[in-house]
Protein backbone atom coordinates (compact mmCIF):
# COMPACT_ATOMS: atom_id res chain seq x y z
CA UNK A 1 0.00 0.00 0.00
CA UNK A 2 1.39 3.65 -0.37
CA UNK A 3 0.07 6.71 1.13
CA UNK A 4 0.09 10.57 0.94
CA UNK A 5 0.06 12.32 4.02
CA UNK A 6 -1.14 16.12 3.42
CA UNK A 7 0.80 17.97 5.80
CA UNK A 8 3.77 18.97 7.80
CA UNK A 9 3.97 19.19 11.59
CA UNK A 10 4.82 16.84 14.60
CA UNK A 11 1.24 15.07 13.92
CA UNK A 12 1.79 14.06 10.60
CA UNK A 13 5.42 12.71 11.73
CA UNK A 14 3.73 10.91 14.28
CA UNK A 15 0.91 9.43 11.69
CA UNK A 16 4.18 8.76 9.05
CA UNK A 17 5.80 6.80 12.14
CA UNK A 18 2.43 4.74 13.10
CA UNK A 19 2.19 3.64 9.00
CA UNK A 20 5.54 2.57 8.76
CA UNK A 21 5.06 0.16 11.14
CA UNK A 22 2.07 -1.68 9.27
CA UNK A 23 3.59 -4.56 6.74
CA UNK A 24 1.23 -3.68 4.32
CA UNK A 25 2.78 0.14 3.51
CA UNK A 26 5.25 -0.22 1.07
CA UNK A 27 5.65 3.68 0.22
CA UNK A 28 5.00 6.75 2.18
CA UNK A 29 4.92 10.20 0.43
CA UNK A 30 4.42 13.90 2.24
CA UNK A 31 3.42 17.28 1.06
CA UNK A 32 4.75 19.60 2.31
CA UNK A 33 6.39 17.06 5.15
CA UNK A 34 9.36 18.59 7.12
CA UNK A 35 13.07 17.60 8.01
CA UNK A 36 12.39 14.72 10.44
CA UNK A 37 9.21 13.55 7.92
CA UNK A 38 11.56 13.31 5.12
CA UNK A 39 13.67 10.56 6.94
CA UNK A 40 10.47 8.23 6.57
CA UNK A 41 8.71 9.39 3.60
CA UNK A 42 9.33 10.95 0.08
CA UNK A 43 8.33 14.58 0.68
CA UNK A 44 7.10 17.28 -1.57
CA UNK A 45 7.10 20.95 -1.81
CA UNK A 46 3.07 21.43 -1.99
CA UNK A 47 1.23 23.45 0.50
CA UNK A 48 -1.39 21.59 2.46
CA UNK A 49 -3.79 24.04 1.48
CA UNK A 50 -3.38 23.84 -2.71
CA UNK A 51 -6.11 21.62 -3.13
CA UNK A 52 -5.15 21.67 -7.04
CA UNK A 53 -1.46 20.70 -6.47
CA UNK A 54 -2.28 18.54 -4.04
CA UNK A 55 -5.08 16.70 -6.60
CA UNK A 56 -2.02 16.88 -9.35
CA UNK A 57 0.70 14.96 -6.60
CA UNK A 58 -1.89 12.42 -6.34
CA UNK A 59 -2.58 11.59 -10.01
CA UNK A 60 1.37 11.56 -10.63
CA UNK A 61 1.91 9.42 -7.51
CA UNK A 62 -1.22 7.54 -7.65
CA UNK A 63 -1.26 6.40 -3.79
CA UNK A 64 -3.83 3.95 -2.59
CA UNK A 65 -4.86 6.18 -0.18
CA UNK A 66 -4.36 9.96 0.66
CA UNK A 67 -4.36 11.11 4.16
CA UNK A 68 -5.52 14.35 4.93
CA UNK A 69 -4.43 15.41 8.45
CA UNK A 70 -4.49 19.20 8.91
CA UNK A 71 -7.94 21.23 9.54
CA UNK A 72 -7.55 23.93 6.40
CA UNK A 73 -7.52 21.42 3.53
CA UNK A 74 -10.36 19.09 5.07
CA UNK A 75 -12.49 22.84 5.52
CA UNK A 76 -11.70 23.70 2.09
CA UNK A 77 -13.05 20.39 0.30
CA UNK A 78 -9.85 18.62 -0.38
CA UNK A 79 -10.86 15.01 0.30
CA UNK A 80 -13.84 15.93 -1.63
CA UNK A 81 -11.72 17.26 -4.59
CA UNK A 82 -9.59 14.47 -4.39
CA UNK A 83 -12.44 11.73 -4.19
CA UNK A 84 -14.25 13.09 -7.36
CA UNK A 85 -10.64 12.77 -8.97
CA UNK A 86 -11.42 8.85 -7.94
CA UNK A 87 -9.16 8.92 -4.90
CA UNK A 88 -9.32 6.88 -1.57
CA UNK A 89 -9.07 9.05 1.31
CA UNK A 90 -9.02 9.46 5.39
CA UNK A 91 -10.82 12.44 6.42
CA UNK A 92 -14.33 14.25 6.26
CA UNK A 93 -15.70 16.29 3.11
CA UNK A 94 -16.05 19.36 3.41
CA UNK A 95 -20.00 19.32 4.58
CA UNK A 96 -19.08 17.29 7.61
CA UNK A 97 -15.55 19.36 8.24
CA UNK A 98 -17.85 22.26 8.90
CA UNK A 99 -17.95 20.52 12.54
CA UNK A 100 -14.63 22.39 13.38
CA UNK A 101 -14.94 25.59 10.22
CA UNK A 102 -18.01 26.90 11.96
CA UNK A 103 -18.48 27.61 15.78
CA UNK A 104 -21.51 28.64 15.09
CA UNK A 105 -22.63 25.68 13.16
CA UNK A 106 -21.29 23.02 16.01
CA UNK A 107 -23.20 25.80 18.26
CA UNK A 108 -26.33 25.17 16.69
CA UNK A 109 -25.69 21.09 16.34
CA UNK A 110 -25.11 20.78 19.69
CA UNK A 111 -28.27 22.93 21.28
CA UNK A 112 -30.44 20.85 18.65
CA UNK A 113 -29.23 17.92 19.28
CA UNK A 114 -29.03 18.06 23.27
CA UNK A 115 -25.44 17.46 23.24
CA UNK A 116 -24.46 18.70 26.71
CA UNK A 117 -21.71 22.60 26.01
CA UNK A 118 -21.74 25.87 27.14
CA UNK A 119 -24.39 28.31 26.66
CA UNK A 120 -24.38 30.53 24.00
CA UNK A 121 -25.24 33.36 21.45
CA UNK A 122 -24.28 34.04 18.29
CA UNK A 123 -23.59 38.13 16.74
CA UNK A 124 -22.42 39.46 13.81
CA UNK A 125 -23.42 42.84 14.98
CA UNK A 126 -20.89 44.69 17.42
CA UNK A 127 -23.75 46.35 19.45
CA UNK A 128 -26.04 43.70 19.65
CA UNK A 129 -22.73 41.58 20.65
CA UNK A 130 -21.93 44.21 23.41
CA UNK A 131 -25.36 44.40 24.81
CA UNK A 132 -25.36 40.97 25.41
CA UNK A 133 -22.42 41.26 26.86
CA UNK A 134 -23.79 43.85 29.13
CA UNK A 135 -27.58 42.22 30.35
CA UNK A 136 -24.99 38.66 30.98
CA UNK A 137 -22.82 40.57 33.07
CA UNK A 138 -20.85 37.06 34.16
CA UNK A 139 -17.42 37.30 33.87
CA UNK A 140 -14.61 35.50 32.94
CA UNK A 141 -17.23 35.42 29.26
CA UNK A 142 -15.95 33.38 26.25
CA UNK A 143 -15.69 34.87 23.23
CA UNK A 144 -14.78 33.16 19.79
CA UNK A 145 -14.30 33.80 16.45
CA UNK A 146 -16.64 31.41 14.39
CA UNK A 147 -13.72 30.14 11.72
CA UNK A 148 -10.35 28.80 11.81
CA UNK A 149 -7.92 31.13 13.76
CA UNK A 150 -4.82 28.75 13.90
CA UNK A 151 -5.97 28.13 17.35
CA UNK A 152 -6.01 31.79 18.88
CA UNK A 153 -9.83 32.92 17.74
CA UNK A 154 -10.84 32.50 22.00
CA UNK A 155 -10.62 35.27 23.90
CA UNK A 156 -11.57 34.93 27.78
CA UNK A 157 -12.47 38.23 28.86
CA UNK A 158 -11.99 38.81 32.14
CA UNK A 159 -14.20 42.24 32.57
CA UNK A 160 -16.84 44.04 30.41
CA UNK A 161 -14.12 46.46 28.93
CA UNK A 162 -12.00 43.26 27.56
CA UNK A 163 -15.22 41.78 26.29
CA UNK A 164 -15.90 44.91 24.27
CA UNK A 165 -12.23 45.33 22.90
CA UNK A 166 -12.76 41.45 21.70
CA UNK A 167 -15.47 41.95 19.89
CA UNK A 168 -14.51 45.24 18.19
CA UNK A 169 -11.31 43.28 17.66
CA UNK A 170 -12.98 40.58 15.62
CA UNK A 171 -16.41 42.03 14.26
CA UNK A 172 -15.04 45.24 13.17
CA UNK A 173 -11.17 45.43 13.03
CA UNK A 174 -11.15 42.15 11.65
CA UNK A 175 -8.38 40.63 13.30
CA UNK A 176 -9.04 36.95 12.03
CA UNK A 177 -10.58 37.56 8.58
CA UNK A 178 -13.41 35.78 7.57
CA UNK A 179 -13.38 34.03 10.55
CA UNK A 180 -14.59 36.44 12.79
CA UNK A 181 -17.46 38.35 10.93
CA UNK A 182 -19.55 36.09 12.96
CA UNK A 183 -18.85 35.30 17.19
CA UNK A 184 -20.02 33.41 19.81
CA UNK A 185 -20.44 34.75 23.05
CA UNK A 186 -20.69 31.44 25.83
CA UNK A 187 -20.38 30.69 29.65
CA UNK A 188 -17.34 30.18 30.77
CA UNK A 189 -16.88 26.56 32.29
CA UNK A 190 -14.66 25.47 34.82
CA UNK A 191 -13.07 22.17 35.38
CA UNK A 192 -10.29 20.05 33.73
CA UNK A 193 -10.19 19.54 30.04
CA UNK A 194 -9.59 16.56 28.08
CA UNK A 195 -9.26 15.50 25.03
CA UNK A 196 -10.48 12.24 23.36
CA UNK A 197 -9.91 11.40 19.66
CA UNK A 198 -12.31 8.93 18.12
CA UNK A 199 -12.29 7.42 14.88
CA UNK A 200 -15.32 7.29 12.95
CA UNK A 201 -17.05 6.18 9.55
CA UNK A 202 -20.06 7.98 9.88
CA UNK A 203 -22.17 4.81 11.57
CA UNK A 204 -19.45 3.95 14.30
CA UNK A 205 -17.41 5.63 16.82
CA UNK A 206 -14.46 3.68 18.51
CA UNK A 207 -12.68 6.21 20.92
CA UNK A 208 -8.92 6.15 21.02
CA UNK A 209 -6.83 6.29 24.56
CA UNK A 210 -7.62 9.73 25.96
CA UNK A 211 -5.15 12.46 26.51
CA UNK A 212 -3.77 15.74 28.48
CA UNK A 213 -2.71 18.81 26.47
CA UNK A 214 -0.76 21.50 27.70
CA UNK A 215 -1.77 24.94 25.82
CA UNK A 216 0.25 27.82 27.50
CA UNK A 217 3.71 28.69 26.79
CA UNK A 218 5.20 28.36 30.06
CA UNK A 219 4.90 25.88 33.44
CA UNK A 220 1.89 26.63 35.04
CA UNK A 221 -0.30 27.58 32.75
CA UNK A 222 1.37 31.22 32.53
CA UNK A 223 1.64 33.06 29.32
CA UNK A 224 -0.20 33.14 25.97
CA UNK A 225 -2.42 30.12 24.60
CA UNK A 226 -0.30 27.56 21.83
CA UNK A 227 -1.03 24.84 19.75
CA UNK A 228 -0.07 22.90 22.28
CA UNK A 229 3.69 22.42 24.35
CA UNK A 230 2.92 18.70 25.35
CA UNK A 231 0.78 16.03 25.92
CA UNK A 232 0.50 12.80 27.79
CA UNK A 233 -1.98 9.62 27.50
CA UNK A 234 -3.90 8.36 28.94
CA UNK A 235 -5.25 11.08 30.80
CA UNK A 236 -6.03 10.06 34.21
CA UNK A 237 -8.69 12.36 35.02
CA UNK A 238 -10.90 10.51 32.15
CA UNK A 239 -11.95 7.91 34.43
CA UNK A 240 -14.21 4.36 32.62
CA UNK A 241 -17.38 6.27 33.97
CA UNK A 242 -16.68 9.07 32.53
CA UNK A 243 -16.07 7.52 29.19
CA UNK A 244 -19.09 5.50 29.83
CA UNK A 245 -20.92 8.80 30.16
CA UNK A 246 -19.39 10.61 27.08
CA UNK A 247 -19.85 7.73 24.79
CA UNK A 248 -23.66 7.79 25.61
CA UNK A 249 -24.44 11.22 25.80
CA UNK A 250 -21.83 13.28 23.63
CA UNK A 251 -19.93 10.51 20.94
CA UNK A 252 -22.47 8.80 20.01
CA UNK A 253 -25.13 11.64 19.90
CA UNK A 254 -23.11 13.75 17.65
CA UNK A 255 -22.22 10.66 14.91
CA UNK A 256 -25.74 10.21 15.09
CA UNK A 257 -27.03 14.39 14.54
CA UNK A 258 -24.28 14.60 12.14
CA UNK A 259 -26.32 11.93 9.76
CA UNK A 260 -29.65 13.32 10.20
CA UNK A 261 -27.87 16.58 9.01
CA UNK A 262 -27.01 14.87 5.81
CA UNK A 263 -23.10 14.68 6.72
CA UNK A 264 -21.67 11.60 7.61
CA UNK A 265 -18.47 11.96 9.37
CA UNK A 266 -15.83 9.70 8.15
CA UNK A 267 -12.26 10.03 9.53
CA UNK A 268 -10.60 11.34 13.16
CA UNK A 269 -13.08 13.44 15.15
CA UNK A 270 -11.46 15.09 18.10
CA UNK A 271 -13.65 15.86 21.16
CA UNK A 272 -12.20 18.46 23.41
CA UNK A 273 -13.91 17.97 26.71
CA UNK A 274 -14.45 19.96 29.97
CA UNK A 275 -15.18 17.87 32.87
CA UNK A 276 -17.50 20.56 34.95
CA UNK A 277 -19.58 20.08 38.20
CA UNK A 278 -22.55 18.86 36.54
CA UNK A 279 -20.92 16.16 33.81
CA UNK A 280 -18.75 16.49 30.69
CA UNK A 281 -19.30 18.94 28.28
CA UNK A 282 -17.84 19.33 24.69
CA UNK A 283 -15.28 22.96 24.57
CA UNK A 284 -14.62 22.27 20.85
CA UNK A 285 -14.60 19.70 17.99
CA UNK A 286 -12.15 19.62 15.47
CA UNK A 287 -12.15 17.63 12.27
CA UNK A 288 -8.76 15.83 12.54
CA UNK A 289 -6.01 14.06 15.13
CA UNK A 290 -5.08 16.86 17.55
CA UNK A 291 -1.50 18.13 17.47
CA UNK A 292 0.89 17.43 19.84
CA UNK A 293 -2.44 14.83 21.00
CA UNK A 294 -1.48 12.22 17.91
CA UNK A 295 2.02 12.10 19.27
CA UNK A 296 1.35 10.76 22.09
CA UNK A 297 -2.02 8.49 21.51
CA UNK A 298 -0.44 6.58 17.95
CA UNK A 299 2.77 4.92 19.55
CA UNK A 300 0.14 3.15 21.88
CA UNK A 301 -2.22 1.73 18.91
CA UNK A 302 -1.63 -2.05 18.39
CA UNK A 303 -4.06 -2.75 15.57
CA UNK A 304 -2.30 -1.55 12.39
CA UNK A 305 -3.14 1.69 11.24
CA UNK A 306 -3.83 1.05 7.92
CA UNK A 307 -6.34 -1.77 8.81
CA UNK A 308 -8.42 1.21 10.41
CA UNK A 309 -7.92 3.56 7.21
CA UNK A 310 -9.09 0.45 4.90
CA UNK A 311 -12.50 0.01 7.45
CA UNK A 312 -13.03 3.59 8.05
CA UNK A 313 -13.37 4.04 3.92
CA UNK A 314 -15.30 0.77 3.70
CA UNK A 315 -17.78 1.92 6.31
CA UNK A 316 -17.39 -1.42 8.73
CA UNK A 317 -15.61 -0.23 11.40
CA UNK A 318 -18.13 -1.73 13.70
CA UNK A 319 -16.57 -5.26 13.12
CA UNK A 320 -13.05 -4.38 13.85
CA UNK A 321 -11.44 -4.28 17.28
CA UNK A 322 -8.43 -2.03 17.65
CA UNK A 323 -6.22 -3.07 20.47
CA UNK A 324 -4.54 -0.24 22.69
CA UNK A 325 -0.89 -0.85 24.78
CA UNK A 326 -1.72 -0.37 28.69
CA UNK A 327 1.64 1.83 28.33
CA UNK A 328 1.44 5.48 28.55
CA UNK A 329 3.29 7.99 26.43
CA UNK A 330 4.35 11.57 27.49
CA UNK A 331 5.94 14.54 24.60
CA UNK A 332 7.68 17.50 25.76
CA UNK A 333 7.34 20.10 22.89
CA UNK A 334 10.51 22.26 22.36
CA UNK A 335 9.60 25.36 20.83
CA UNK A 336 11.93 27.82 19.02
CA UNK A 337 12.01 31.49 21.99
CA UNK A 338 9.55 33.76 21.81
CA UNK A 339 6.90 31.34 20.34
CA UNK A 340 3.55 31.97 20.13
CA UNK A 341 4.25 35.69 19.27
CA UNK A 342 7.74 36.30 17.03
CA UNK A 343 10.26 33.49 17.03
CA UNK A 344 13.62 33.20 14.54
CA UNK A 345 14.06 30.16 12.48
CA UNK A 346 17.05 28.76 10.99
CA UNK A 347 19.07 27.82 14.02
CA UNK A 348 20.96 24.54 14.18
CA UNK A 349 19.57 21.80 16.24
CA UNK A 350 21.99 19.64 18.01
CA UNK A 351 21.40 16.20 20.08
CA UNK A 352 19.41 14.53 17.33
CA UNK A 353 21.16 11.21 15.46
CA UNK A 354 21.10 10.97 11.37
CA UNK A 355 17.71 10.20 11.32
CA UNK A 356 16.24 13.15 13.29
CA UNK A 357 15.52 10.92 16.35
CA UNK A 358 17.59 10.44 20.04
CA UNK A 359 18.14 7.32 21.85
CA UNK A 360 15.43 5.64 23.89
CA UNK A 361 12.71 8.11 22.48
CA UNK A 362 11.17 9.12 19.34
CA UNK A 363 11.73 12.60 18.36
CA UNK A 364 9.00 13.91 16.17
CA UNK A 365 9.54 16.81 14.16
CA UNK A 366 7.24 19.92 14.01
CA UNK A 367 9.18 22.25 12.11
CA UNK A 368 12.47 21.49 11.03
CA UNK A 369 14.19 21.30 7.96
CA UNK A 370 17.00 19.33 6.33
CA UNK A 371 19.98 21.27 5.07
CA UNK A 372 22.98 19.82 3.74
CA UNK A 373 22.92 17.22 6.61
CA UNK A 374 21.90 19.51 9.60
CA UNK A 375 18.13 20.04 11.53
CA UNK A 376 17.79 23.17 11.54
CA UNK A 377 14.41 24.76 13.21
CA UNK A 378 11.70 26.29 11.05
CA UNK A 379 8.76 26.73 13.00
CA UNK A 380 7.31 27.88 16.40
CA UNK A 381 7.37 24.65 17.56
CA UNK A 382 10.14 22.88 16.17
CA UNK A 383 10.19 18.81 17.84
CA UNK A 384 8.12 16.92 19.90
CA UNK A 385 10.60 14.16 22.42
CA UNK A 386 7.70 11.29 23.26
CA UNK A 387 8.18 8.30 25.63
CA UNK A 388 6.40 5.32 26.21
CA UNK A 389 6.90 3.78 29.22
CA UNK A 390 5.00 1.42 32.12
CA UNK A 391 3.78 4.48 33.91
CA UNK A 392 3.53 8.28 33.43
CA UNK A 393 6.35 9.15 35.64
CA UNK A 394 8.06 6.45 33.40
CA UNK A 395 7.59 7.85 30.39
CA UNK A 396 8.10 11.29 30.94
CA UNK A 397 11.38 10.70 33.01
CA UNK A 398 12.40 9.59 29.68
CA UNK A 399 11.24 12.38 27.62
CA UNK A 400 12.69 14.85 29.80
CA UNK A 401 15.95 13.10 29.96
CA UNK A 402 16.41 12.79 25.84
CA UNK A 403 14.70 16.57 25.67
CA UNK A 404 17.43 18.46 27.72
CA UNK A 405 19.91 16.94 25.40
CA UNK A 406 18.72 18.38 22.16
CA UNK A 407 19.44 22.00 22.44
CA UNK A 408 19.61 24.96 20.17
CA UNK A 409 19.73 28.94 20.55
CA UNK A 410 16.57 30.36 22.34
CA UNK A 411 15.06 26.51 22.70
CA UNK A 412 12.01 26.85 25.23
CA UNK A 413 10.29 23.51 26.44
CA UNK A 414 8.09 23.13 29.48
CA UNK A 415 9.29 21.71 32.77
CA UNK A 416 5.90 20.63 34.18
CA UNK A 417 4.47 18.59 31.55
CA UNK A 418 2.33 15.88 32.87
CA UNK A 419 2.17 17.39 36.73
CA UNK A 420 -1.22 18.17 37.34
CA UNK A 421 -1.98 14.11 35.98
CA UNK A 422 0.85 12.84 38.66
CA UNK A 423 -0.67 14.28 41.86
P1 LIG B 1 -11.17 26.17 21.61
O1 LIG B 1 -10.32 26.65 20.46
O2 LIG B 1 -12.63 26.36 21.42
O3 LIG B 1 -10.78 24.80 22.05
O4 LIG B 1 -10.71 27.05 22.86
C1 LIG B 1 -9.37 27.11 23.25
C2 LIG B 1 -9.27 26.98 24.73
O5 LIG B 1 -10.01 28.03 25.38
C3 LIG B 1 -9.86 25.70 25.28
O6 LIG B 1 -8.98 24.64 25.23
C4 LIG B 1 -10.20 26.10 26.70
O7 LIG B 1 -9.05 26.05 27.51
C5 LIG B 1 -10.62 27.53 26.55
N1 LIG B 1 -12.08 27.62 26.42
C6 LIG B 1 -12.80 27.61 25.29
N2 LIG B 1 -14.12 27.69 25.55
C7 LIG B 1 -14.24 27.77 26.88
C8 LIG B 1 -15.35 27.90 27.79
N3 LIG B 1 -16.61 27.98 27.36
N4 LIG B 1 -15.09 27.94 29.10
C9 LIG B 1 -13.83 27.89 29.55
N5 LIG B 1 -12.75 27.79 28.78
C10 LIG B 1 -12.94 27.72 27.45
N1 LIG C 1 -3.91 20.37 20.45
C1 LIG C 1 -5.06 21.05 20.04
C2 LIG C 1 -5.38 20.94 18.62
O1 LIG C 1 -4.87 20.13 17.88
O2 LIG C 1 -6.24 21.70 18.19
Amino acid sequence: MNILIVGGGGREHAIAAALKKSPKVEKLYCAPGNGGISKLAECFPVKATDIDGMVELAEKLKPDYVFVAPDDPLVLGMVDRLNAAGFKTFGPRANAAILEGSKAFSKALMKKYGIPTAEYETFTDEEKAVEYIKQKNSFPAVIKADGLALGKGVIIAQNFEEAKAAIHSMLVDGKFGKSGSEIVIEEFMEGAEVTVLAFTDGKTVKPMISSMDHKRAYDNDEGLNTGGMGTIAPNPLYTPSIAAQCMERIFKPTIAAMNAEGRPFKGCLYFGLMLTPQGAKVVEYNCRFGDPETQVVLPLLETDFTEIIEAIWEERLDALEIKWSESSCACVVIASGGYPEKYETGKVISGLDENGNAAGVQVYHAGTKLENGEFLTAGGRVLGVTATGESLRAALDKAYAATEKITFEKAHYRRDIGKRALS
